[in-house]
């Protein structure tokens, strides 16, 4: 598995797999045109290929020295195949890159994701997230 930069000309393929995270929440906006448009030109959208097919996506911003993991998928076809840990262990070397030791994450409840995260290292951070009346866990690793 390869990770490389997205480039403009991957937005569509990234637009698929984001349509897939999709919740009914009022402004979100993982999936919209302009947040992955700008996220790609800020050099933050990273793709993860096997034989130059697309198996997972990253995405990071960075806020207040520190790393936040925007948006994570394995694809439909390659989940629990190691996909999510190697782009988490990618996520640790952007941060040191970087210059920062911290590293978040957002997950909303509805994602099921928190034991992934755990296992990853993350911890939960005692104050909760609510985004539009949906709750989200908050969790951190230092690097
Ligand atoms: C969450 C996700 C990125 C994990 O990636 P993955 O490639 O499937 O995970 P890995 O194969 O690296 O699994 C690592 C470990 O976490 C476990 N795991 C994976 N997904 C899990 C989940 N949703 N809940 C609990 N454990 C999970 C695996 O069983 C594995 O455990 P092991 O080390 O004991 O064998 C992937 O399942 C996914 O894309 N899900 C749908 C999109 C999503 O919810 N994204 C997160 C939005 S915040």
């Amino acid at each position: 598995m390869t990770i490389r930069k997205a480039e403009p000309k991957d937005k569509k393929d990234i637009l698929e797999i984001t349509n897939l995270l999709y919740l009914d929440i009022p402004n979100f906006v993982w999936n919209t045109d302009e947040f992955i448009d700008r996220q790609i030109k800020n050099g933050e959208y990273f793709l993860a290929e096997t034989e130059e097919k697309i198996v997972g996506i990253i995405s990071f911003r960075q806020r207040k020295k520190k790393i936040h993991i925007e948006t994570l998928s394995a694809t439909d076809d390659h989940q629990s195949e190691g996909v999510g840990s190697q782009l988490i262990g990618f996520a640790k070397e952007f941060t040191k890159e970087k210059g920062f030791s911290i590293l978040r994450v957002y997950s909303f409840h509805e994602y099921k994701t928190i034991d992934f995260y755990l296992k990853q290292g993350f911890s939960l951070l005692e104050k909760p997230g609510i985004y539009n009346n949906h709750e989200y866990y908050r969790l951190e690793m230092r690097i």
